[in-house]
């Protein structure tokens, strides 16, 4: 039987190679929002890995939506241009689809790069202020956010569209929207973070209102022919938060306004939440958006195994998986599932030497992956 895993999937006019996915991953290293020559390589090397879609980081639609001075952000000429370098790179040698996640910090930005110590900016630093649905400041020792007006709303709208139409210039495949991890519309979502008492805020319909709104506003815009996805919450894992059950709604409704996925991931909307962290802990979250609301689900966390990535997708629990931390340590991490499963990955024909079933007289089998499992 082929496998699963390496078996396309077609999202609108796109047809991804096989449902490996590089998740998104902030690299911290931009400047002033524009990718450098550190994204040429590392975007670059994984856009030959095999992988059937290659999201590019969380990428700012205003300069004070950044987490750090180091995020990538799409919000200027100077942005657009550095990107199109990257994207140029990889789409001269690399097969691999590409997509790119929309962002807004929130409360969680103007912060140190994680290598520095996660904490807010000082003023030395550059701090800059943070906004949020309410006055709610992320933790201890976190500046308060100030809480955005309706007029500011709208505006917040509008820099999603416009980052949207520069994501569609420079040709990109896939548009996702990030509303998990206790960045901006994650925090209209939650309950923990959003306190309003107007139309943005209280019961799970307000809440729900401007991950809508903006996905709404960006399908106008992004080409009819190409997905547009979503990262969601599972949960909060927090007692009066954002629950599974909701997160079935929003997968819902996304879907209503034209969305053609979901990745569900979790936590984050404060730092101190009692995450069950275990190989893949998210897989239920994902299992369950997808049997009840019907929309295409990419499964993400803690999922390094060949054989485990096969089975979520065999067994229906996803339609996409997404590794971060698999794919740093193993940029080539499909070729290599490809080979324990006895299935077909791209390589770059520079590269194509490497398969071990082209050495003539090598061992064919690597030290199986899987045997750890
Ligand atoms: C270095 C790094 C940067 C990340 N940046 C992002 C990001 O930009 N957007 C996002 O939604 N998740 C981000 N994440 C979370 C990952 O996409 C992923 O959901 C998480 O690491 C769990 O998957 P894993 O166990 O395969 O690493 C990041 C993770 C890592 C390790």
């Amino acid at each position: 039987m082929p496998s699963p895993l390496f078996t396309p999937l077609s999202l609108r006019d796109l047809t991804l190679p096989n449902r490996i996915v590089v998740s998104p991953m902030c690299q911290y290293s931009a400047e002033e929002g524009s990718a450098n020559d550190w994204h040429l390589l590392h975007l670059g090397s994984l856009s030959v890995s095999g992988a059937g879609l290659l999201m590019i980081e969380a990428t700012a639609v205003a300069p004070e939506g950044r987490i750090t001075h180091g995020c990538l952000g799409l919000y200027s000429d100077a942005n657009e241009a550095a990107l199109a370098r990257v994207v140029a790179a990889c789409r001269r040698f690399g097969k691999t689809p590409l997509g790119i996640q929309l962002a807004h910090a929130g409360r969680k930005a103007s912060a140190t790069r994680p290598w520095e110590g996660i904490r807010a900016l000082t003023p030395a630093e550059g701090a800059w202020p943070t906004i949020a649905p309410t006055a709610l400041p992320l933790d201890d020792g976190w500046p308060a956010p100030r809480a955005i007006s309706e007029a500011e709303i709208e505006a917040l709208i509008d820099a999603f569209v416009a980052t949207a139409r520069r994501a569609a210039r420079l040709g990109l495949d896939v548009l996702e929207l990030h509303c998990a991890h206790g960045y901006l519309l994650h925090e209209f979502l939650s309950p923990i973070a959003n306190r309003r008492d107007d139309e943005w805020g209280g019961n799970l319909e307000n809440r729900l209102r401007l991950p809508l709104a903006v996905a709404r506003a960006v399908r106008e815009v992004w080409p009819s022919g190409r997905p547009l996805g979503a990262r969601i919450t599972g949960t909060d894992w927090l007692a009066g938060g954002f629950t599974v059950a909701d997160a079935v709604m929003l997968a819902r409704r996304l879907g209503e306004v034209g969305c053609d996925y979901v990745c569900v991931s979790s936590g984050g909307i404060i730092p101190k939440a009692p995450i069950p962290t275990a190989p893949g802990y998210q897989l239920e979250l994902a299992q369950r958006v997808r049997r009840e609301s019907g929309m295409k689900t990419r499964a993400v966390g803690l999922l390094a195994a060949p054989r485990q990535v096969e089975a979520v997708i065999a067994s229906g629990q996803a339609d996409m998986v997404a590794m971060a931390r698999a794919f740093l340590d193993d940029p080539r991490w499909p070729w290599h599932a490809a080979e324990a499963l006895g299935a077909n990955a791209a390589y770059p024909p520079q590269y194509a030497r490497s398969r071990r079933d082209l050495w003539p007289g090598a061992p064919l089998v690597r030290p199986d992956r899987d045997a750890a499992e």
